[in-house]
């Protein structure tokens, strides 16, 4: 067990995650295929003998100075994520956590859809239980993590990011129940491929207010479908058979959200069988047309993510390519060969900077 005492200090290693298929399908009770990567949030994590917490965030060159029970926002945006985390342990082991100061440097860029946000509440959650031995389960953490952002940074979010962070494995993907909350390890080998990322380096203003509108949309097209197949329990469990039978109950945009919801489930079940199979060329198909569905029945893409999906998907050795994460921003997940990494990452890059005036940054995942 570990001791919490002022000379003793707790390292850790939060990481980033990608996110293969299965996109926006969390929150709607799907399965979903995501990993965690190499690039990870640290944290090194002490008591200091006070009855506040001092944090320090090297990324932001800023500093968060609290009492352990001050829950109120704070104008800057990543205390909001600390303090949302320290108000869900403090109400699950009330008065068990003393004063700490906290160190953050992060390798995961912020903003491009990679979870530095998961990263760090999951880290500090982490780091706190450890410290002061609450004993908190994985799962407990996560629910703290995932709760931290929708009450303290008020993004509805799924539990993906959270759950893969917490429970992920280097070298595996999850495929992931959102509706159970249960996982299969499933491996991949990468041996003649690399995930490449293309980070667009842009955040829309959109990007939340969107989010929170197709959460609040797919909530509202479920209760449609529930009023009449009331044994449906989420929309990643509606048929392609009901949707049709109910279409003329949505509104187009609905209908699309939906029809979005559907197909994608049924690409994350064929993405395992051809993870399994060694099948690159239908993987990456799968990626296309996750893209196109994002793109035009889902509508969380841009046209800087539309742009380098362009770019990469006619190169021979891009199996696949599609916007990842919540979409407005971030990057494009790229499967490349191996071989061929140099030469499509000096394309993207030079068009990229062409048509946007903004450097895009490569990402090359091990
Ligand atoms: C963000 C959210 C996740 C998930 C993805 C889209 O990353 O935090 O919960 O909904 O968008 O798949």
């Amino acid at each position: 067990m570990v001791q919490a005492n002022q000379d003793h200090f707790i390292n850790i290693s939060s990481p980033g995650r990608i996110n293969i298929v299965g996109e926006h399908l969390d929150y709607n009770g799907g399965h979903v295929l995501p990993g965690i990567i190499d690039l990870a949030t640290t944290i090194q994590i002490s008591t200091n003998g006070k009855n506040s917490y001092e944090v320090s965030s090297l990324a932001f060159n800023e500093n968060l100075n609290r009492d352990i029970h001050h829950y109120d926002l704070s104008k800057t945006n990543w205390h909001n994520y600390v303090i949302g985390v320290v108000h869900g342990l403090n109400k699950l082991r009330p008065n068990k956590i003393k004063g700490f100061k906290a160190d953050i440097s992060s390798k995961i860029p912020v903003g491009a859809g990679l979870s530095s946000s998961a990263a760090l509440t999951c880290g500090i959650a982490r780091g706190l239980n450890e410290l002061f031995q609450l004993n908190l389960s994985k799962n407990e953490l996560m629910f703290v993590a995932q709760k931290a952002e929708h009450d303290f940074a008020g993004t509805p979010c799924g539990i993906m990011d959270q759950y893969t962070i917490i429970h992920g494995q280097k070298n595996h993907l999850l495929y992931l129940n959102c509706d159970e909350l249960t996982h299969e390890e499933i491996k991949t080998d990468m041996s003649d491929f690399q995930w490449v990322l293309f980070n667009t380096n842009l955040k829309h203003e959109l990007q939340n207010s969107a989010y929170q509108e197709r959460v609040q949309e797919t909530q509202k097209a479920l209760k449609i479908i529930q009023s009449v197949h009331p044994q449906v329990k989420s929309l990643a469990q509606v048929s392609m058979e009901i949707l049709v039978d109910l279409k003329n109950q949505f509104s187009t945009k609905i209908y699309n959200r939906v029809l979005y919801v559907v197909q994608e489930q049924k690409r994350v079940e064929e993405a395992v069988l051809e993870i399994g199979a060694g099948n690159w060329s239908e993987l990456g198909k799968l990626l296309n047309d996750t893209h196109e569905g994002l793109k035009n029945l889902y509508e969380v893409s841009s046209k800087e993510l539309d742009y380098l999906v362009e770019l990469t998907q006619p190169i021979k050795e891009v199996y696949g390519a599609r916007m990842m994460g919540g979409g407005f921003g971030g990057c494009t997940l790229n499967l490349v060969k191996k071989e061929a990494v140099e030469n499509v990452v000096m394309q993207v890059l030079d068009a990229y900077n062409t048509k946007f005036k903004v450097p895009c940054r490569p990402i090359i995942l091990q």
